[in-house]
């Protein structure tokens, strides 16, 4: 119903604002000025020792500083209480003692309808609760206990039975002068097409009643005690007040815990949801056997900003909450998302409750994964990777999810999240075999025991790629002539260890003051600093411009780059140097990239977001260079290696 604006007004004049807020926070006394209409308080939507929440009674607005939210009464009512518009203004036009407006006549008719639907499904509601708790329920009563559920929590749910007979319940509801018309309007009598007489929907089935937001029955769940009975569930059918799409159950109860605990479940069943419930998670809803539509989403995020839908751990569980996820993505808006956990072994909540009770539910509930994961694991799991074709066509499927966000600010987050991650699995999936220590051994490098050993002794100070940045520093000592020739490019090269920056200036400035000497002559002149650096590439006898006579091999260098032993081709060396000098950037770059992203953490700017772009791709073009580059040097070490290993067993 939409609400004249005078009416909402005189319901804003009738209640001070003040009183309406009041009952959530605690005024500054010394802050406050009531005469003036000026409250302040600490926000009650958000953590803070300082008052900042403001309320302006003469405007009827209330608005925080610290986090910005705003609004008016029924604003405060809908974000305090996790109700709508129209029941936040219902209840407030009760308190305020403002009379709703009559609703037109075929609004009002309709509404006639729905409530006298709602009289015989309440009706009916009573008459299975009487007989569930009476003698005939017996057999009913004894399956709900054994299943757990206490006396308390039975009469809570109003638990109920359908007793055998063709139609006890229609004779009941007859009796007391409801129309065969509506019971079969309700869902609750079956009238055949072949104009035999009519019968009950649920004979001999432990019935439990569906509610609407305000606690009414509109619907019945039946489940046959039968072991072997079929169905296992009887629902009843879509009916003028029971839509299965937009309905949880047991919504009306969770709403308010949900609410106020941020946290809301999602499960498959309603005997899950009772179960949770019964153990203590208030704030539990089940879908009712139907896929996720887009109102139960937009409802759910009333209850809490990520409801976390847990599922069977089975292949129908996990397609339902994958069915979900397409479901929430165009719905997305900043801060509202969707948690899934997935429970093992085909579980559902009910079995692990009575498992290990409360905590066995709580821990898998702790470890929810954020939606983007889901939808990452839901698109790589599977997908083969080995070609151009099949990458980009995971790509594709990347981006097209994406698309599917309607709001622009999540949609971009969503493809720079994604985006890093597809650059990562790539580089990952391209290099060749990943070492003990979990990082990608280099493929020129011998595999197995002793290659892997050294790697991680001398890899081992500080960052993370420090191995290539004494490597190329140690190169450039044993290879002046390469040095010479990146000289310039060796000069812009950021280190991230300061030791190599030094010596690489150090170098450079030396090879621009050199004069005459030759490079090679003039490293004497290096500081001691560098002496350890010096020492692991410096030859003792013959070598010109030792620092550290007496060393007598490359021990190190040879440690960090083994091929080199092989006395390499010029062509071969250079091209390792330059991948050093590649992967060196590359790492910068990610730092740069990650700089930015902690930026955007706090406020996404769209020159940063063009930064962001550029460098994810740029990156990853990168990457392929050097997985490239990394390819074809260790197919050549290989070879090299081989033909090694045939002139030892000639000669
Ligand atoms: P499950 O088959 O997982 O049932 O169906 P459950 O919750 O574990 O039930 P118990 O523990 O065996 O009693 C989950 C949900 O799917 C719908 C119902 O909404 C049920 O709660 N369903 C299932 C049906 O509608 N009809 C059926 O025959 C089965
Ligand atoms: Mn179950």
């Amino acid at each position: 119903m939409r609400f004249s604006q005078q009416f909402l007004e005189e319901i804003k004049n009738r209640l001070p604002l003040s009183n309406v807020v009041g009952r959530r926070v605690t005024w500054d006394k010394r802050k406050s000025q009531p005469g003036k209409g000026d409250f302040w308080a600490c926000c009650p939507f958000h953590s803070e020792k300082t008052p900042s929440f403001h309320v302006d009674e003469r405007r009827n607005r209330y608005k925080c500083f610290g986090c910005g939210e705003s609004g008016d009464h029924f604003r405060f009512v809908c974000e305090t209480e996790g109700l709508s518009f129209p029941e936040a203004v219902e209840q407030l036009a009760g308190e305020a003692g403002v009379a709703m407006p009559a609703p037109d006549p075929q609004a009002a008719r309709k509404q006639e309808q729905r409530k006298s639907l709602g009289e015989v499904c309440e009706l009916a509601a009573d008459y299975y609760r009487k007989q569930f708790w009476g003698p005939i329920g017996d057999g009913a009563l004894r399956y709900a206990r054994s299943r757990g559920l206490s006396d308390a929590t039975l009469r809570e749910f109003q638990f109920g039975f359908a007793p055998a007979g063709r139609d006890n319940l229609k004779q009941h509801l007859l009796d007391k002068g409801i129309k065969e018309g509506q019971l079969v309007e309700a869902g609750l009598v079956i009238r055949p097409d072949d104009g035999r007489a009519s019968y009950d929907r649920f004979r001999n089935r432990l019935m439990i009643p569906i509610h609407d937001e305000r606690g009414r029955p509109v619907a019945f769940g039946g489940r046959t005690m039968d072991p072997k009975g079929q169905p296992k569930y009887l629902n009843s059918p879509e009916t003028p007040i029971f839509h299965k799409g937009t309905m949880l159950f047991n919504s009306h109860r969770a709403r308010q815990p949900a609410y106020e605990a941020s946290q809301a479940v999602v499960v498959e069943g309603y005997m899950d949801a009772i179960a949770v419930w019964q153990a203590g998670l208030k704030g539990v809803v089940a879908s009712l056997g139907t896929a996720f539509t887009e109102d139960q989403i937009l409802r759910l995020w009333k209850f809490a900003d990520e409801p976390v839908i847990c599922f069977d751990g089975d292949a129908a569980g996990v397609s339902a909450a994958h069915r979900a996820v397409d479901r929430v993505l165009p719905v997305l808006t900043s801060g509202k998302s969707f948690q899934f956990v997935f429970l093992p072994d085909g579980q559902d909540p009910d079995d692990l409750l009575n498992e290990g009770g409360l905590p066995a539910l709580e821990a898998e509930l702790a470890k929810a994964q954020p939606l983007s994961e889901v939808v990452w694991e839901r698109e790589t799991t599977l997908a083969r990777l080995d070609t151009p074709e099949r990458r980009a066509a995971l790509e594709k499927a990347l981006e097209d999810l994406v698309d599917t966000i309607r709001d622009e600010r999540v949609k971009k987050r969503y493809r720079m999240d994604l985006r890093v991650r597809l650059s990562n699995l790539f580089w990952e999936n391209s290099r060749p075999q990943r070492g003990a220590s979990g990082r990608a051994q280099s493929g020129w490098e011998p595999r197995g025991g002793k290659g892997a050993r050294v790697q991680q002794r001398v890899d081992a100070p500080g960052t993370k790629n420090f191995g290539v940045e004494r490597t190329l520093c140690a190169m450039a000592v044993k290879y002046p002539e390469l040095f010479e020739r990146h000289f310039e490019r060796l000069g812009q090269v950021r280190f991230s260890s300061e030791l190599h920056q030094a010596f690489m200036l150090a170098l450079c400035t030396m090879a621009e003051d050199r004069g005459e000497a030759s490079i090679a002559e003039s490293f004497g002149a290096l500081g001691e600093k560098f002496f350890q650096i010096l020492q692991e590439v410096q030859g003792g006898a013959g070598e010109e411009g030792a620092v550290a006579k007496g060393v007598s091999k490359w021990s190190d260098l040879y440690d960090r780059a083994p091929v080199l032993q092989l006395d390499p081709p010029e062509d071969f060396v250079e091209q390792l140097f330059v991948l050093n000098m590649d992967l060196i950037e590359l790492h910068q770059l990610e730092s740069e990239l990650e700089g930015e992203m902690a930026l955007a953490e706090t406020e996404l700017s769209e020159a940063g977001w063009v930064r962001i772009q550029g460098l994810t791709q740029d990156l990853s073009r990168r990457k392929e260079e050097c997985i490239r580059e990394e390819q074809q040097l260790a197919e050549r070490a290989q070879k090299m290696r081989a033909r090694g290993k045939l002139s030892v067993a000639h000669g």
